[in-house]
């Protein structure tokens, strides 16, 4: 004879409702920031987290497809790379979740939001996948930098450490370490 599980021990499975808080909406916290400022921040700070998630994406594809003489070399700096934006964008959802907001999280939202142009599904020259970064890398710093300078002059440092200290100043550095792969420097001279 087959008994009943104790009651409490069954999961309750296949669970629906209402969505609790709509995208674009801020919920009240006390860090001494008003709802008007939270939702302006929130709403940058969004934007570059769909960005940085379409740059994390491309670093990615880009590591796989990746291929040439300096394969081994470039395959592990866009590795490196990914990681490090993979890391911003945790701390960039955070800082949107401890405003009082909703982090884009669904990566199909993210491309929705996204200014960061989709590459072909394919492979492209190796110069061209570098070139494509780089301007990913652009779009996101000179977006990054103007929602700095806002969110400081309402008060919001917190946002603006964050944009400065990890998106604008680990971007830089990335594009650096890029863009010097693109100079036309031989090994020999013919
Ligand atoms: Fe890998």
């Amino acid at each position: 004879m087959t008994t009943a599980p104790a009651r409490g021990t069954q999961p309750l499975l296949h669970q629906k409702g209402q969505e609790v808080q709509p995208f674009g909406t801020v919920k009240q916290l006390p860090i001494g920031l008003s709802h008007d400022v939270r939702a302006y921040a929130c709403q940058r700070l969004n934007r570059v987290l769909a960005d940085t998630q379409m740059l994390y994406a491309l670093y990615k594809k880009h590591h796989w497809l990746m291929r040439g003489p300096t394969f081994h070399q470039l395959h592990l700096l866009l590795d490196q790379h990914a990681e490090g934006q993979l890391a911003i964008v945790d701390l960039i959802a955070e800082r949107v979740q401890s405003l009082g907001g909703v982090a884009v999280g669904d990566p199909r939202h993210a491309a929705e939001m996204t200014r960061v142009p989709r590459p072909p599904d394919g492979a492209e020259e190796v110069p061209v996948m570098l070139s494509r970064l780089l301007e990913a890398h652009e779009t996101i710093l000179a977006d990054a930098r103007d929602a700095a300078r806002r969110v400081a002059d309402l008060g919001d440092d917190g946002s603006n450490d964050l944009i400065v200290s990890e998106v604008v100043r680990t971007g830089e550095t990335q594009v650096w370490f890029l863009a010097e792969h693109l100079v036309d420097t031989p090994l020999t001279r013919l």
